[in-house]
């Protein structure tokens, strides 16, 4: 794999890379030197004499050049190479970014008098300067894979090995971006932020001996000061109530505005502790760790958090990223067969929102992935975040394409509330959903028929149900999940067309019911 590395000016790119690059066995390249021999002259010479858009542009063919190697290697970038947007994107694409970092008087210590560097000459000091610049590029420099603190004694060559083995997923969302590792036994190696100044471990009482009182043992051993909140396991559960017992116990601890809260479980868990973080004292970090396989592909990336009232689910939330979400696949070890069922069924969501090559691997896995196969999992959940991701990153507060990860709910949400709390698992519900988004779709003259068959027959591989339509009644209709969705009168219904082709269409609820009542033949 290629690694890049990013940061200001006086942070040790080049330094870096020379070192990096002699350990790992590969050429070690800098951007702003070849941008020298390709320009013909320095790169302070190139900013005085023809601006910095010239040098931008002369920077972004000289990367494309690079980029188009065949090899791999360690490529020290320039200072501001990643504030273009199109340039990190290809990075972060092709490689693992990684983002040096220093305190302003380190940095300041090391350019010195910043004669060379043609940024800087400009300022009214350079101090202030290089402190412009920082703030300026911060929500750039935070889009990285990983940040390295290069004050610290500690090596980075493990920390990089250990990312390229398993590198973690980005969500790109600029100074709140995060990183979503995934693997097996990450929870062991859980680490909250240094400085934080008190840990708040929620869980539920199904998890909380399982996987959660041995990261509380262990951080209470390390003498950090930990406060865990055992909540009861469950949808049911997913109240108010419960979010009052997290922050009361916040409280009575006199945690502060530096704490951290650490999710550890399922959806119903992270939602709660995301949603009581965003509101404690106006809002502390939150990391995620989540146990269900549903919670890892689709609840603990994207930032929606909340709670339940009698009138719907999630009716009260908010938006909260969190700081950084730990998959431990180890968990789903305990996790009853028919929750991984449920968490498969938003895989297959995500598979069929995603493309064609991507169904076409669930397909191939689909054996393996029902046996509860950690490799076939690993591959189903890093596919999945990558996803959610994206579409995070594009809509993060669901204004456009995010509506789209409702695929299978709005009908979903019907099949699983008409069947009463617990009696048919989100997931299962959600399986029914797509099914039934298909027959919608051909009622409206567009689906294919095979689609459909495809669909089923993968979902019921995943041991998941199809029959909808002996489920389909009144009943189930006026449980439909249109309040929340509703735009100007109609709901956002989603299409699923074939995979990579599902879109948004607004239909009024009293027409979805009679295209589900349309006869569908076999
Ligand atoms: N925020 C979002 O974007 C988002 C997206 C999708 C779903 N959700 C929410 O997620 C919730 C559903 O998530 P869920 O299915 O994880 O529900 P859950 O948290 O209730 O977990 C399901 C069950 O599995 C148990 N469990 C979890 N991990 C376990 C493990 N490793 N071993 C043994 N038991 C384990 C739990 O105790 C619970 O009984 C819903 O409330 C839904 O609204 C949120
Ligand atoms: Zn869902």
């Amino acid at each position: 794999m290629r690694i890049f590395l990013s940061g200001p000016m006086g942070a040790g790119k080049s330094t870096t890379a020379l070192r990096l690059a002699q350990a790992l066995g590969l050429p070690a390249l800098d951007l702003d030197a070849q941008i020298e021999v390709r320009g013909g002259a320095t790169v302070a010479a190139i900013f005085r004499d023809r601006g910095e858009a010239a040098f931008r542009e002369l920077e972004r063919e000289v990367l494309g050049q690079i980029l188009a190697r065949s090899d791999d290697f360690v490529l020290a970038l320039g200072g501001g190479t990643v504030v273009d947007r199109a340039s990190r994107a290809r990075l972060l694409e092709d490689g693992l970014v990684v983002t040096l970092q220093a305190s302003l008087d380190e940095l300041y210590r090391r350019v010195g008098a910043g004669t060379e560097r043609p940024l800087l000459a400009r300022g009214p000091d350079v101090a202030t300067r290089l402190g412009e610049l920082l703030h300026q590029r911060a929500a750039a420099y935070a889009e990285c894979h990983l940040f390295w603190d290069t004050e610290q004694e500690e090596a980075l060559l493990p920390v990089i090995v250990a990312c390229l083995v398993s590198p973690p997923i980005l969500v790109p969302l600029g100074e709140r971006s995060y990183r979503v590792r995934v693997g097996a036994g990450l929870l062991a190696s859980m680490e909250p932020p240094a400085d934080a100044s008190g840990v708040l471990v929620v869980s539920d009482d199904n998890v909380h001996g399982l996987w959660a009182a041995e990261v509380v043992r262990r951080l209470d051993d390390a003498g950090r000061r930990v406060v865990q909140v055992v909540l009861p396991a469950g949808e049911a559960h997913k109240t108010l109530a419960q979010v009052e017992a997290i922050w009361q116990q916040a409280l009575d601890a006199r945690l502060d505005r530096d704490a951290f809260v650490w999710a550890i479980g399922g959806g119903v868990v992270t939602d709660m502790a995301a949603f009581a973080a965003s509101t404690l004292m106006r809002g502390v970090r939150v990391g995620l760790a989540p146990t269900s396989l549903l919670a890892m592909v689709d609840a603990a990336v994207g930032g929606k958090t909340g709670f339940d009232m009698r009138q719907g689910k999630n009716l009260v939330g908010t938006f909260w990223q969190p700081t950084e979400v730990v998959a431990d696949l180890r968990t789903l070890s305990t996790l009853p067969v028919l929750e991984r069922q449920s968490g498969l069924a938003e895989v297959v969501k995500s598979a069929w929102l995603d493309s064609e090559q991507v169904v076409v691997a669930l397909e191939r896995d689909a054996d393996a992935l029902a046996a509860g196969d950690l490799a076939a999992l690993e591959s189903a959940v890093r596919r999945s975040v990558a996803l959610k991701a994206r579409i995070v990153s594009e809509d993060e507060r669901e204004a456009g394409s995010r509506a789209l990860l409702n695929l299978g709910h709005t009908l979903g949400h019907g099949f699983e509330a008409a069947a009463g709390l617990g009696a048919l698992g989100h997931g299962q519900a959600v399986a029914l959903g797509m099914l039934a988004a298909c027959r919608v779709e051909r009622a409206l003259g567009e689906g294919e028929r095979d689609t459909e068959h495809r669909l089923a027959h993968l979902l019921q591989r995943l041991g998941l149900p199809t029959n909808w339509e002996e489920r389909l009644d009144a009943h189930v209709l006026s449980f439909l999940d249109v309040d929340k969705k509703r735009r100007g009168g109609r709901t956002r219904f989603i299409l699923p067309g074939s995979p990579g082709h599902a879109r948004v269409h607004p239909i009024e609820a009293s027409a979805l019911g009679q295209a589900l009542r349309s006869p569908g033949g076999a």
